[in-house]
């Protein structure tokens, strides 16, 4: 059985379909045909819908994914969240179409028809009106509520201005162009000042209060077993049913997986979500280094990592779009095993270390050990990812993170590399460059690390390296790059991160 919101509406389903869609919820099941279906594959942002849950500000996990009662007692109370802070309403825009409607439990949906109230248009749809940001529509409701999402974010007006590109990133317009829906953009955030001064109505300004206790109420109750989509409720829980299922399909942001469905036309009869495990969501934050559980969402590394890893930002910025990354995890980053994903490249120039965990047992293996060959990975039957532990590169070293792709918003990278060198006393010292894109599994250079260690990172250091990317980098022409592009964008990265860094040197 889940529960969820749908605007005030309690919906409570013990029978539906594991691999149903939000959006085939919302348009087949309860005829809500406002929210449009455009390319089933998170690509074009017809479809984005906003979900409201519950986030605890000094606790180490999400309050909505926090039960009541844990049952492995062993957790400490860091990791279980802080019972007495306060919970506040975080607005996330998603695709529906590649989100499950299971994972919705404990949150309220949102959609367009969600948002006129009493025949009053909410701000941001008196703007896209006002500034003319519609032509055909089609796309309209998809903007409209990224838009919302935008508006709702507990932001100065002057910050969510600086994000407006972000915001929209995720969606596509074939007729009316972005100029008018930037606007639009603009001014429902001047909207927003004075809806806050009451000269405005916000439709959907909700009682705060009365909407946290509802979403509190609706994860505090114990959830029934029933149907294909199951969701533990603890690490004990989920490392046992996957253990002894484990040909059923782990689920995470979904944002991979759904894509089997929806593009693929395959049948998920079976679904374990893991994002309401405590310890799948921890987030700690220490000198040295981060502890993430691998439910802990890209947004949230996004705002973590911007602090911790600056150098990491913009690849993070680019990983997808708000959509996306408000689903997509680092676990099913790294256990959809793709050469193209953005995070194992970062992660193998940080040398982090996986917790992975079968059943009762837990072992802990270098990222580099973690893939096999193409789209395979160490992980055995009934075995996931439970955590990863990411050490901090040390202010002197040289660090970089660069994704190339066709387009800068939503595309996937051609080629990415992390470079991480750390310094002595002028000199690299274990050298470790990672790309995504140039081989069936993200790779480490390694001859190009030993042209690379035990002298300064200067031009000539960068021509050895360069030599040995070419020889050893083995990449493949696809829709995306030809072969000969990539090796050459592997070796001109390269060059760019010297020059990047000699004209820090030089300031
Ligand atoms: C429009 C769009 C844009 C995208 N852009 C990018 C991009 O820029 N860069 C990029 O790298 N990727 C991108 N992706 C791919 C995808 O978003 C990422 O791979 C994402 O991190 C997957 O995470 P998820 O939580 O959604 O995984 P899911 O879809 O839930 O799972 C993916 C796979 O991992 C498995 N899995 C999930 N959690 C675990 C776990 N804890 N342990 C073991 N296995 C697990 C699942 O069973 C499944 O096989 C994009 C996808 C879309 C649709
Ligand atoms: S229909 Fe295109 S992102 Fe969902
Ligand atoms: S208004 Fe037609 S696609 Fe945007």
């Amino acid at each position: 059985m889940i529960r969820f919101l749908y605007d005030d509406e309690l919906v409570e389903l013990t029978d539906f379909e594991a691999d149903l869609t939000v959006l085939d919820w919302l348009r087949l099941h309860r005829n809500k045909t406002g929210t449009k279906e455009g390319c089933g594959s998170g690509d074009c942002g017809a479809c984005t819908v906003v979900t409201v849950s519950l986030i605890s500000d000094n606790s180490e996990t999400e309050a909505v994914n926090t039960p009541s009662s844990i049952s492995n007692s062993s957790v400490p109370n860091s990791v279980r969240g802080d019972k007495h802070a306060q919970p506040r309403l975080s607005y996330q825009s998603i695709n529906s179409c590649i989100s499950f409607l299971g994972a919705l439990h404990g949150k309220q949906l949102l959609s367009v028809e969600s948002l006129e109230q009493a025949n009053t248009l909410h701000p941001v749809q008196t703007a896209m009106i006002e500034e003319h940001g519609s032509q055909c529509g089609f796309c309209t409701p998809g903007f409209v509520m990224s838009l919302f999402a935008l508006y709702k974010q507990d932001e100065p007006e002057e910050q969510l201005l600086k994000r407006v590109d972000q915001a929209l990133g995720g969606n596509l317009c074939r007729c009316t162009g972005y100029r008018p829906i930037k606007a639009a953009a603009h001014s429902a955030l001047q909207y927003r000042k004075q809806s806050a001064l009451g000269q405005v109505t916000d439709t959907q300004a909700a009682d705060s209060e009365k909407l946290v206790a509802r979403l509190q109420a609706l994860s505090a109750e114990p959830l029934e077993r029933g149907g294909g989509f199951i969701q533990p409720q603890s690490m004990v829980e989920l490392a046992a049913y996957y253990q002894k299922h484990p040909d059923s399909r782990l689920l995470a942001g979904g944002t991979d997986l759904a894509l089997e469905v929806t593009q693929q036309m395959k049948t998920i009869a079976h679904i374990v979500h893991v994002g309401h495990v405590p310890e799948m969501r921890v987030k700690q934050i220490q000198a040295d280094h981060l502890l993430l559980g691998a439910a802990v969402t890209l947004s949230e590394c996004l705002e973590i990592m911007s602090e911790s890893i600056p150098a990491a930002r913009e690849m993070l910025l680019r990983f997808g779009s708000d959509q996306v990354r408000n689903s997509a995890t680092i676990g099913g980053n790294l256990g959809s095993a793709s050469p193209i994903g953005d995070l194992p490249p970062l992660f193998l120039a940080l040398d982090v270390t996986l917790t992975l965990q079968c059943g009762e047992q837990t072992r802990h293996i270098p990222v580099s050990e973690f893939y096999i060959s193409y789209r395979k990975t160490s992980m055995q039957p009934g075995e996931f990812i439970r955590s990863v532990k990411i050490p901090l590169p040390k202010s002197d070293s040289v660090f970089a993170v660069h994704k190339i792709s066709k387009r800068t918003e939503d595309d996937i990278s051609s080629v990415c590399l992390a470079i991480h060198l750390p310094q002595h006393e002028g000199l690299t010292n274990n050298a470790r460059l990672a790309f995504g894109g140039v081989a069936a599994t993200p790779v480490r250079a390694l001859k190009a690390e030993q042209a690379l260690n035990g002298r300064a990172f200067d031009e000539q250091a960068v021509i050895d390296g360069q030599h040995q990317l070419s020889a050893e980098l083995q990449p493949i022409s696809d829709a995306r790059a030809s072969a000969a592009y990539r090796s050459l964008i592997a070796q001109n990265l390269l060059r760019r991160v010297e020059m990047e860094f000699s004209d820090e040197l030089c300031k």
